[in-house]
């Protein structure tokens, strides 16, 4: 790899709307290239395990919840230049889209703090934490 990554997930609630698609075009459009991608359905340990930092939060079990409620799609990007994680982050907004700006992701598509329809890695090192977490070195390509 050449630039650097962040991992996001198109979340369930996003994927049961069918913005996948949508979601995927604006991410490409605006630079990254997709070093891994696969849709899965997580189980209460693998979703609470991807958390595992907000365990104590009381917000928790309704994260889990909704996280393994149904399909997601986990994908590592790569950006060429800048910072990946900061410049995801700009894409997608903020947390609550209620504070989501204008043509961000999650002002497009997401319905609420916890249906935010994308994650996004807070910084490089848990983007790297996060993509080994679903992705093994054989599942991302150069
Ligand atoms: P994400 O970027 O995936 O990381 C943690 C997630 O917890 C966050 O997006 C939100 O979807 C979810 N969440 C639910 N409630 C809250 C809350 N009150 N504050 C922050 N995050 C929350």
């Amino acid at each position: 790899m050449n630039g650097t990554i962040t991992l996001t997930i198109i979340k369930p609630d996003a994927v049961e709307n069918g913005n996948t698609g949508n979601i995927i075009a604006a991410i490409q459009a605006a630079g990254y290239s997709i070093k891994a991608m696969k849709m899965i359905h997580m189980n209460e340990r693998e979703a609470g395990g991807f958390y595992d930092v907000h365990r104590e939060r009381p917000f928790f079990n309704d994260l889990v919840s909704f996280m393994t409620s149904g399909p997601c799609v986990p994908m590592v990007l790569e950006k060429a230049d800048g910072n990946a994680v900061a410049s995801f982050r700009e894409l997608i907004g903020a947390t609550n889209p209620a504070n989501a700006a204008e043509g961000t992701i999650r002002k497009r598509f997401a319905e609420s703090i916890e249906r935010n329809a994308v994650h996004g890695s807070d910084s490089d090192e848990n983007a790297l934490r996060e993509a080994s977490y679903f992705f093994s070195n054989l599942e991302m390509v150069g």
